[in-house]
């Protein structure tokens, strides 16, 4: 009986060591959880092109949109953690949802292998061009009298430009109208068009347009301005030193991967993130790229729990506030 088991143990981890071996042997896909052509989608296909290089098999974005980007997140969560389903999550899908999406079906701490971050993308305040406040002072106080006839885009509830949407009004004490988008690039198409009023969105979905004045920039969220917009004050320069915030993408498999297939996927996208082409990208939008102590799989397991415990209560508070 033992021999017997024996064997069948041995076969079985020959299999597990082989198949890893061949990992990948056919493409990859990548769950995007917002509208193509916003900040998460742009993010995934910078880094996707030199992952599918080193692993040798394509990495197929795939667009889920819809509920703040956890239904596409719960569907990556529920997939084989067989390393052919991946995902880019971000600060909001993976640190804010829980406090804000009531019923998430998954657990940002446990439902997942992290893989590792793909880059940081700071948070700028953007207006659609024809707001007539000159500055971050002038726009709150508009904000602040036009009320609900101000409408405010983001992308469901739980993502970035709706939680630090939130957050915004909530320090500014402005209560606008909130419009929702499947992505904050179909948010963004409105904000050119004079559709929507204002959205605080990341960086790297925003920057070009602010270059090109076809909207307006009142203040980024970070502490130092951006070498991508260095004409956009810091919130502390433009008087609001309380909202300082920035957002993260980071990769993330269902939990479960084989280790030498969670092996493969580390290696792929550190290798992505030194592809000087990918650097490159990720920084002229503003974006940045991980460094050395906050890449991989362990650093993103803290960054997760860290930020679930950091949003939950001023999100939480934020709303009460700001009903
Ligand atoms: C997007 O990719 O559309 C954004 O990440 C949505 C959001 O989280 O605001």
């Amino acid at each position: 009986m033992r021999r017997a088991f024996a064997i069948g143990l041995l076969s079985a981890l020959a299999a597990f060591g082989a198949a890893a071996d061949t990992y990948p042997q056919r493409p990859i896909t990548m769950v995007v959880p917002f509208a193509a052509g916003g900040p998460t989608d742009v993010i995934a296909r910078i880094v996707a092109e030199p992952m599918s290089q080193v692993l040798g098999q394509q990495v197929v974005i795939e667009n889920v949109t819809g509920a703040g980007g956890t239904t596409g997140i719960t569907r990556a969560s529920q997939a084989s953690p067989d390393g052919y389903t991946i995902m880019m999550g971000h600060m909001g899908t993976h640190g804010a949802a829980p406090a804000l999406f009531k019923g998430l079906k998954y657990d940002p701490a446990k439902s997942f292998d992290p893989i590792g971050l793909a880059a940081g993308t700071p948070i700028v305040i953007v207006a659609k061009k024809a707001m007539p406040a000159q500055d971050l002072k002038g726009f709150i106080e508009g904000l602040k009298s036009g009320g609900a006839s101000i409408n405010q885009a983001h992308a469901g509830v739980g993502s970035v430009s709706h939680s630090t949407g939130v957050l915004f009004d909530s320090i500014v004490g402005a209560k606008p109208t909130l419009v929702v988008y499947r992505g904050t690039g179909p948010a963004l198409n409105d904000l050119m068009a004079g559709q929507v009023d204002f959205m605080t969105d990341q960086i790297v979905n925003v920057a070009p347009q602010i270059a090109g004045g076809t909207i307006k920039a009142y203040a980024i969220a970070t502490p130092e301005r951006s070498p991508s917009l260095p004409d956009v004050p810091t919130t502390k320069e433009a008087g609001l030193p309380d909202y300082e915030v920035s957002a993260w993408n980071a990769v993330f498999a269902p939990k479960g991967l084989p280790v030498d297939v969670r092996a493969k996927l580390v290696a792929a996208l550190d290798a992505a993130l030194k592809d000087p082409g990918a650097k490159r990208r990720i920084l002229e939008l503003g974006g940045t790229v991980p460094k050395d102590a906050e890449a991989g799989p362990d650093a993103l397991q803290k960054l997760v729990e860290r930020e679930v415990a950091r949003w939950t209560p001023v999100l939480r508070s934020a709303v009460d506030a700001n009903p």
